[in-house]
């Protein structure tokens, strides 16, 4: 098969697509299900960002979903933002009441829809593999972020030792697979291209790690992510 006319899907007359209609269906047991399934994307990237930000301090997430990952750093003062094109997840979100502003936004399409350097920190827990991630969002990110500020993600990088069928697309450092029953499409970067896509936009890198992000559902096998921090340049 030939995944080179893979595109982010367009939005419908309701202003979503399929890749949220997945997540909005998803949205109801998502807590419940990355509960049993051992999700850790949340707790790695707080644990990472130990001694990096500070009360008060205004974060985004991109992909916010049902708002795991906002949660501990609003715990210790944090003003939360968040975005995603899924209206379920972020209805869930909004009855935690952790975050100060929600927005349905495709990350795929749209310029952020914030002032330069507002932010301290932007999050992107386990959404990167749901993105092309071309450069646009990592160009957005950076001048969102003031100079200092931080983006601290994970995503499960390229493997090609995988059984999984991916296949390249396109853009330089990424493969991609089409779900044939749900239409969903999940993009794998490798390290390098991700990490050489950051530093051209202005960042450097701060730290990294690979760590296991949940258990398969179908095999309890361990799936690995991994982790980054990187800094926004003066
Ligand atoms: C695996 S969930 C992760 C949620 C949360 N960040 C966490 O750590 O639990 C992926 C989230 O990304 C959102 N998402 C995926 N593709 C997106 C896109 N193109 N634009 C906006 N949000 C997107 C989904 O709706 C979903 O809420």
């Amino acid at each position: 098969m030939d995944n080179r006319h893979i595109q982010p899907q367009e939005p419908n007359d309701q202003g979503t697509c399929s890749q949220a209609e997945a997540a909005d269906s998803l949205a109801p047991i998502y807590d419940d299900y990355t509960r049993k399934h051992r999700w850790r994307c949340p707790e790695k990237l707080f644990s990472m960002m130990e001694g990096l930000f500070q009360p008060g301090q205004v974060l985004l997430d991109l992909g916010i979903g049902t708002g795991q990952s906002a949660q501990p750093f609003r715990r210790e003062g944090m003003i939360v933002y968040g975005l995603d094109h899924s209206p379920k997840m972020l209805e869930i979100c909004r009855g935690k009441g952790i975050a100060f502003h929600l927005q349905q936004v495709d990350l795929n399409t749209a310029r952020l829809p914030f002032p330069d350097c507002l932010f301290d920190l932007v999050l992107a827990s386990g959404v990167f593999h749901l993105l092309p991630l071309s450069e646009p969002l990592i160009r957005e990110s950076k001048r969102i972020l003031r100079p200092g500020g931080h983006i601290a993600f994970t995503f499960d990088p390229w493997n090609p030792d995988s059984p999984e069928e991916y296949l390249p697309v396109s853009l330089a450092g990424v493969h991609a697979k089409i779900n044939r029953e749900s239409g969903v499409c999940s993009y794998r970067h490798t390290v390098d291209s991700l990490l050489a896509l950051l530093m051209k936009n202005g960042f450097r890198i701060l730290k990294g790690e690979t760590f296991i992000a949940f258990r398969s559902p179908e095999d309890q096998r361990p799936i690995r992510f991994c982790a980054w921090i990187l800094q926004a340049t003066r």
